[in-house]
Protein backbone atom coordinates (compact mmCIF):
# COMPACT_ATOMS: atom_id res chain seq x y z
CA UNK A 1 0.00 0.00 0.00
CA UNK A 2 2.65 2.47 0.55
CA UNK A 3 4.61 1.46 -2.69
CA UNK A 4 5.89 4.07 -4.81
CA UNK A 5 3.58 3.64 -7.61
CA UNK A 6 0.45 3.21 -5.46
CA UNK A 7 -2.82 5.44 -6.51
CA UNK A 8 -5.57 6.22 -4.17
CA UNK A 9 -9.17 7.66 -5.25
CA UNK A 10 -10.43 8.78 -1.45
CA UNK A 11 -14.11 8.89 -1.11
CA UNK A 12 -15.22 11.69 1.67
CA UNK A 13 -18.44 13.29 2.80
CA UNK A 14 -19.10 16.36 1.57
CA UNK A 15 -19.81 18.11 4.79
CA UNK A 16 -16.78 16.69 6.48
CA UNK A 17 -14.04 15.98 4.98
CA UNK A 18 -12.74 13.91 7.54
CA UNK A 19 -15.38 11.65 7.26
CA UNK A 20 -14.12 8.85 5.26
CA UNK A 21 -16.43 6.77 3.33
CA UNK A 22 -14.53 4.57 1.74
CA UNK A 23 -10.76 4.17 -1.00
CA UNK A 24 -9.68 2.63 -4.01
CA UNK A 25 -6.20 1.23 -4.47
CA UNK A 26 -4.72 1.16 -8.00
CA UNK A 27 -1.60 0.82 -9.74
CA UNK A 28 -0.06 0.95 -13.48
CA UNK A 29 1.39 -2.54 -14.16
CA UNK A 30 1.91 -4.97 -16.77
CA UNK A 31 0.37 -8.55 -16.20
CA UNK A 32 1.06 -11.55 -18.26
CA UNK A 33 -1.14 -12.92 -21.10
CA UNK A 34 -1.72 -16.87 -21.61
CA UNK A 35 0.74 -16.04 -24.80
CA UNK A 36 3.52 -15.91 -22.53
CA UNK A 37 5.71 -13.32 -25.06
CA UNK A 38 3.31 -10.63 -24.55
CA UNK A 39 2.16 -8.32 -21.62
CA UNK A 40 -0.75 -6.39 -21.21
CA UNK A 41 -0.97 -2.83 -19.33
CA UNK A 42 -3.40 -3.12 -16.52
CA UNK A 43 -4.94 -0.43 -14.38
CA UNK A 44 -4.82 -3.05 -11.65
CA UNK A 45 -7.42 -2.30 -8.55
CA UNK A 46 -5.64 -3.77 -5.12
CA UNK A 47 -8.74 -2.73 -2.64
CA UNK A 48 -11.77 -1.28 -3.17
CA UNK A 49 -13.18 -0.95 0.37
CA UNK A 50 -16.37 1.09 1.41
CA UNK A 51 -17.22 2.14 5.08
CA UNK A 52 -20.86 -0.30 5.84
CA UNK A 53 -22.89 2.61 5.69
CA UNK A 54 -21.75 4.45 2.68
CA UNK A 55 -22.38 0.27 0.51
CA UNK A 56 -25.27 -0.17 -1.84
CA UNK A 57 -25.23 3.73 -2.41
CA UNK A 58 -23.58 3.57 -6.11
CA UNK A 59 -20.29 4.93 -4.57
CA UNK A 60 -18.71 1.39 -5.47
CA UNK A 61 -19.45 1.61 -9.38
CA UNK A 62 -19.15 5.71 -9.45
CA UNK A 63 -15.00 4.78 -7.93
CA UNK A 64 -14.76 2.04 -10.95
CA UNK A 65 -16.10 3.84 -13.46
CA UNK A 66 -13.90 6.74 -12.39
CA UNK A 67 -10.93 3.87 -12.59
CA UNK A 68 -12.32 2.57 -16.02
CA UNK A 69 -12.15 6.20 -17.29
CA UNK A 70 -8.48 6.75 -15.48
CA UNK A 71 -6.86 3.67 -17.64
CA UNK A 72 -8.80 4.51 -20.93
CA UNK A 73 -7.13 8.01 -20.81
CA UNK A 74 -3.81 6.29 -20.18
CA UNK A 75 -4.79 3.93 -22.90
CA UNK A 76 -4.13 0.90 -21.36
CA UNK A 77 -5.16 -2.76 -22.24
CA UNK A 78 -7.66 -3.44 -19.63
CA UNK A 79 -8.86 -2.47 -16.05
CA UNK A 80 -7.79 -5.58 -13.89
CA UNK A 81 -8.80 -7.16 -10.54
CA UNK A 82 -8.86 -9.98 -8.43
CA UNK A 83 -12.23 -11.14 -6.29
CA UNK A 84 -12.85 -13.70 -3.93
CA UNK A 85 -15.23 -16.00 -4.71
CA UNK A 86 -16.30 -16.36 -1.19
CA UNK A 87 -17.24 -12.84 -2.14
CA UNK A 88 -20.33 -13.42 -3.70
CA UNK A 89 -21.73 -10.14 -3.35
CA UNK A 90 -18.35 -8.30 -4.63
CA UNK A 91 -18.64 -10.71 -7.41
CA UNK A 92 -21.53 -9.94 -8.48
CA UNK A 93 -20.90 -6.35 -8.61
CA UNK A 94 -18.16 -6.53 -10.77
CA UNK A 95 -19.56 -9.03 -13.33
CA UNK A 96 -23.43 -8.20 -13.06
CA UNK A 97 -23.64 -4.65 -12.43
CA UNK A 98 -19.70 -3.58 -14.04
CA UNK A 99 -19.68 -6.18 -16.67
CA UNK A 100 -16.51 -7.58 -15.90
CA UNK A 101 -15.18 -10.98 -17.18
CA UNK A 102 -13.18 -13.47 -15.86
CA UNK A 103 -9.48 -12.69 -17.51
CA UNK A 104 -7.51 -15.20 -19.91
CA UNK A 105 -5.19 -15.64 -17.27
CA UNK A 106 -8.26 -16.45 -13.95
CA UNK A 107 -7.57 -20.00 -12.53
CA UNK A 108 -11.44 -20.64 -13.76
CA UNK A 109 -10.52 -19.29 -17.53
CA UNK A 110 -7.64 -20.85 -18.38
CA UNK A 111 -7.46 -24.43 -15.91
CA UNK A 112 -9.46 -27.33 -16.30
CA UNK A 113 -12.48 -27.38 -13.30
CA UNK A 114 -11.33 -29.74 -11.26
CA UNK A 115 -7.52 -27.67 -10.88
CA UNK A 116 -8.94 -24.32 -11.19
CA UNK A 117 -11.59 -25.22 -8.48
CA UNK A 118 -8.27 -25.73 -5.99
CA UNK A 119 -8.31 -21.68 -6.39
CA UNK A 120 -10.14 -19.47 -3.66
CA UNK A 121 -9.87 -16.47 -6.37
CA UNK A 122 -10.57 -15.30 -9.51
CA UNK A 123 -9.11 -12.42 -12.05
CA UNK A 124 -11.45 -10.42 -13.47
CA UNK A 125 -10.97 -7.73 -16.10
CA UNK A 126 -12.51 -5.48 -18.45
CA UNK A 127 -11.17 -4.38 -21.90
CA UNK A 128 -10.76 -0.74 -22.08
CA UNK A 129 -12.09 1.21 -24.91
C1 LIG B 1 -18.22 -4.39 -3.01
C2 LIG B 1 -18.39 -2.86 -2.80
C3 LIG B 1 -17.11 -2.14 -3.16
C4 LIG B 1 -19.51 -2.42 -3.77
O1 LIG B 1 -19.69 -1.01 -3.66
P1 LIG B 1 -21.16 -0.40 -3.44
O2 LIG B 1 -21.07 1.06 -3.47
O3 LIG B 1 -21.75 -1.05 -2.23
O4 LIG B 1 -21.89 -0.97 -4.73
P2 LIG B 1 -22.94 -0.17 -5.60
O5 LIG B 1 -23.91 0.52 -4.70
O6 LIG B 1 -22.26 0.63 -6.65
O7 LIG B 1 -23.64 -1.40 -6.32
C5 LIG B 1 -24.37 -2.30 -5.53
C6 LIG B 1 -24.65 -3.48 -6.40
O8 LIG B 1 -23.61 -4.43 -6.28
C7 LIG B 1 -24.09 -5.64 -5.69
N1 LIG B 1 -23.44 -5.80 -4.37
C8 LIG B 1 -22.42 -5.08 -3.88
N2 LIG B 1 -22.05 -5.53 -2.68
C9 LIG B 1 -22.87 -6.58 -2.40
C10 LIG B 1 -22.99 -7.47 -1.31
N3 LIG B 1 -22.15 -7.41 -0.25
N4 LIG B 1 -23.92 -8.42 -1.37
C11 LIG B 1 -24.76 -8.52 -2.43
N5 LIG B 1 -24.69 -7.69 -3.48
C12 LIG B 1 -23.76 -6.73 -3.48
C13 LIG B 1 -25.56 -5.54 -5.55
O9 LIG B 1 -26.03 -6.51 -6.45
C14 LIG B 1 -25.95 -4.16 -5.99
O10 LIG B 1 -26.71 -4.30 -7.15
P3 LIG B 1 -28.03 -3.40 -7.40
O11 LIG B 1 -27.52 -1.98 -7.50
O12 LIG B 1 -28.58 -3.96 -8.64
O13 LIG B 1 -28.86 -3.63 -6.16
C15 LIG B 1 -18.79 -2.50 -1.35
O14 LIG B 1 -20.00 -3.13 -1.02
C16 LIG B 1 -17.74 -2.86 -0.30
O15 LIG B 1 -16.88 -2.05 0.04
N6 LIG B 1 -17.81 -4.09 0.22
C17 LIG B 1 -16.87 -4.56 1.26
C18 LIG B 1 -15.45 -4.68 0.76
C19 LIG B 1 -15.33 -5.57 -0.46
O16 LIG B 1 -15.88 -6.67 -0.53
N7 LIG B 1 -14.57 -5.06 -1.46
C20 LIG B 1 -14.31 -5.77 -2.72
C21 LIG B 1 -13.03 -6.52 -2.59
S1 LIG B 1 -12.61 -7.29 -4.12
Amino acid sequence: MTAQEARYLIARSVTNKDDLKGFLLFQMVQEELMDEDMMANCTYCYELQLTENARNHGLGEFLMNLLYQIGCYWKMDKVMLTVFKANEGAFKFYTKKLGFKLDEISPGACLPRYKAKHFDYELLSKPCK
